[in-house]
């Protein structure tokens, strides 16, 4: 790693980035911005006037105060900190960058780093490119050269991918895997705090349980009537309820089912979202990490790409993101008989998205899968894992409920029923025919 490390022991006295928080948590921003340039220009000894450092504002998250700054020669630099007590988080997203680059996948590095309890921020050169998920939202039409030259980008990094997984594949133990803070994204979200294959908890609780779900047509449904009924989407039978999906997915991504499984470097968490488009000459395109908050070295090769694989593909043209636009466009009908819930829908994947899950399967899965088969490390439930990991990541990214969601996204009628069928058709395969993640099951298979 190259960037440079402040000091462990600083004898700093001023709880700087403390009073920063303080500010901004009081909404204080220009306070806060004065007393960030002056803590970053001391530490680092860099060159920063007032006025010439800027939080972004408009994503202010719970978890990281991060903005953008300006030295007096005329570099531009991004900054990071987490919130909390529990500091863990700049430091460790320090380090997952280092052991990314170490295996050789593209990713921001920081170039300043603060690791001195109390002060621990991240400085990143100012990166100007676009992110691939603003870059896929204007591109959903896979037939322009900008589209065209996003799929090459793409299948690049899933080739790289699939390499990388398999250069640092070992063995990882239940420890290992109940370790990986990827986890944090999948299994406990599901339960409450212990490693207890059954526990019901989490988002599932918050999010749902005890709720209301209103979906069109004035089909309003307790969480104990919806989650006792079985599904038929699009005139297909799923024998499963959203209950069985959720406790299914608990017992299969438990540490407790776990006792040792295939393990790789990876990113984990690397949705568009978290991606850059850098533009090369000759209108040619690679994409970059950053962000790689949740990057592990015995990540599950079976988890490695599952958020990417849902968020950059399923989760497409938009309704998880921006259910209000995606509700104009969809059409999405519910009605209630003989204990099951009848689903049609208008959804499918746009070209783009269609050209990435092509790439995923070619690319990534295909050969990683093989390379688990010859080497007889493939895990007998491979497909339910896959399917239970998948199911988490539109059932417990944001509250799928119509009027919940996020800050800047709230689920409709039409968003909420589509999304719930959508992670009912990962949980399972439909009794009586094919849909496309059965299809994507069945390609990938070894
Ligand atoms: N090096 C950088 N230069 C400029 N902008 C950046 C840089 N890194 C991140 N950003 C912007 O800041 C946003 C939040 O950064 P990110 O590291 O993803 O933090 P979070 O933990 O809040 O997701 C990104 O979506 C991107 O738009
Ligand atoms: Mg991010």
């Amino acid at each position: 790693m190259t960037a440079n490390t402040a000091d462990q022991n600083s004898s700093t006295t001023l709880p700087a980035l403390q009073q920063a928080l303080h500010a901004v948590r009081a909404g204080n921003m220009r306070t806060a911005e004065e007393c960030l340039t002056a803590f970053i220009a001391r530490k680092f000894d860099l060159d920063i006037q007032d006025g010439d450092l800027n939080i972004r504002q408009d994503t202010i998250s719970l978890n990281s105060v991060n903005g953008l700054f300006t030295t007096a020669n005329g570099q531009k630099f991004f900054f990071k900190f987490h919130l909390e007590e529990d500091e863990g988080d700049t430091v460790a997203e320090y380090y997952r960058a280092g052991l990314l680059d170490k295996a050789g996948y593209p990713v921001e590095q920081p170039c300043y780093v603060s690791t001195t309890v109390g002060e621990q921020i991240l400085i990143y050169p100012y990166v100007a490119h676009t992110r691939l998920f603003d870059a896929c939202k204007n591109n959903e039409q896979a037939n322009s050269d900008t589209a065209n030259a996003i799929i090459t980008a793409q299948q690049q990094l899933d080739r790289l991918c699939a390499d990388k997984a398999q250069e640092t594949m070992t063995i990882g133990t239940q420890q290992d895997y109940e370790a990986e803070p990827l986890l944090q994204l999948f299994y406990w979200r599901l339960v409450d705090t212990t490693p207890n294959g059954d526990r019901t908890g989490g988002r599932h609780k918050q999010f749902y349980i005890g709720k209301t779900f209103a979906f069109p047509h004035d089909v309003t449904l307790s969480y104990a009537d919806l989650s006792a009924l079985t599904w038929n989407i699009n005139g297909i039978d799923y024998d499963i309820t959203l209950d069985q999906a959720f406790a299914n997915a608990r017992a299969t991504l438990a540490p407790n089912a776990i006792d040792t499984y295939p393990a790789c470097t990876a990113h984990g968490d690397a949705h568009n979202g978290n991606v850059w488009l850098r533009e090369q000459s000759g209108s040619t395109y690679d994409l970059a990490y950053f962000d790689p908050a949740f990057a592990g070295e015995k990540i599950p090769v079976l988890l490695a790409e599952i958020k990417t694989t849902f968020h950059n593909i399923l989760a497409h043209p938009e309704w998880l993101y921006d259910a209000k636009e995606a509700d104009n466009k969809l059409d999405v009908r519910a009605d209630v008989k003989d204990g099951k819930l009848y689903v049609r829908h208008s959804w499918d994947l746009p070209p783009l998205r269609r050209a990435f899950l092509d790439s995923k399967i070619e690319n990534f899965w295909k050969p990683v899968l093989a390379q688990l088969a010859a080497d007889n490390t493939l895990p007998e439930n491979w497909e339910a894992f896959i399917r239970a990991a998948l199911f988490c990541c539109p059932a417990l990214v944001m509250n799928l409920r119509a009027g919940e969601g996020t800050a800047q996204n709230t689920h409709t009628q039409k968003t909420s029923l589509l999304g719930l069928s959508i992670a009912i058709m990962c949980a399972t395969r439909a009794s009586n025919g094919d849909d496309i993640i059965t299809d994507f099951i069945n390609r990938i298979q070894p």
